[in-house]
């Protein structure tokens, strides 16, 4: 079993299955909302909620997307087979991209930029802060799958774009597998 502590949620690695636990983080989240003072209040209070139930969100949203995305991007998101009150998820443990395939963030980065203005996809909805994280994605039954996809904006996301999302998890496929050969 390993452990990984991820931005909102702590997971519990295991051989078929993983454990993603809920960070509910109330001394950190008041210290920030302290800090960004009255002046960034709208700021302050998305960080404050992010560090109290950003966690729950995440388990919630994973669960609810993955059961509402039948067909087309199901097989693109690691399967979540159970969520309880979003403290505690249970998904399919899905293995990390290999280091070999070489891929820094950079190119990552560049893909998924070419792909916003290409398809003209809102900003706000391309949550590329998770997008641009390799941590965040695995292979799972030999295929490309986002395994950190609890948000609203995601959700919306896979809803409104499902063609364009497949084809970004294809293209991103292709280039990490050429990368691989080299
Ligand atoms: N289904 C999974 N299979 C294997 N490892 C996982 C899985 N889900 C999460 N992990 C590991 O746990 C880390 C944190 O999980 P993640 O879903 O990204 O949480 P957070 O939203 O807190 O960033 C990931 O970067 C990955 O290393
Ligand atoms: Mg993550």
């Amino acid at each position: 079993m390993k452990k990984e502590i991820g931005e909102t949620r702590i997971v519990f690695v295991f051989d078929r299955f993983v454990v993603k636990i809920a960070r509910i983080r109330p001394v950190k989240a008041v210290k920030k909302i302290l800090s960004f003072g009255t002046e960034y209040l709208s700021v302050g209070s998305s960080v404050f909620l992010e560090y109290l139930i950003g966690g729950l969100i995440g388990n919630i949203f994973e669960q609810v997307s993955y059961l509402s995305l039948h067909k087309i991007l199901r097989s693109r998101l690691s399967p979540t087979c159970f969520c309880f009150f979003g403290f505690i998820n249970i998904a399919k443990k899905v293995s990390e991209i290999p280091r070999s395939y070489n891929l820094d963030q950079a190119i990552l980065r560049s893909h998924i930029y070419s792909f916003i203005k290409y398809y003209k996809i809102p900003g706000k909805l391309f949550d590329t802060h998770t997008f641009v994280k390799l941590e965040n994605y695995g292979f799972y039954k030999n295929k490309l799958v986002l395994l950190d996809y609890g948000n609203p904006w995601m959700y919306e996301l896979f809803h409104k774009f499902p063609n364009e999302m497949k084809l970004f998890f294809q293209v991103l496929e292709e280039i990490l597998k050429k990368r691989r050969k080299r």
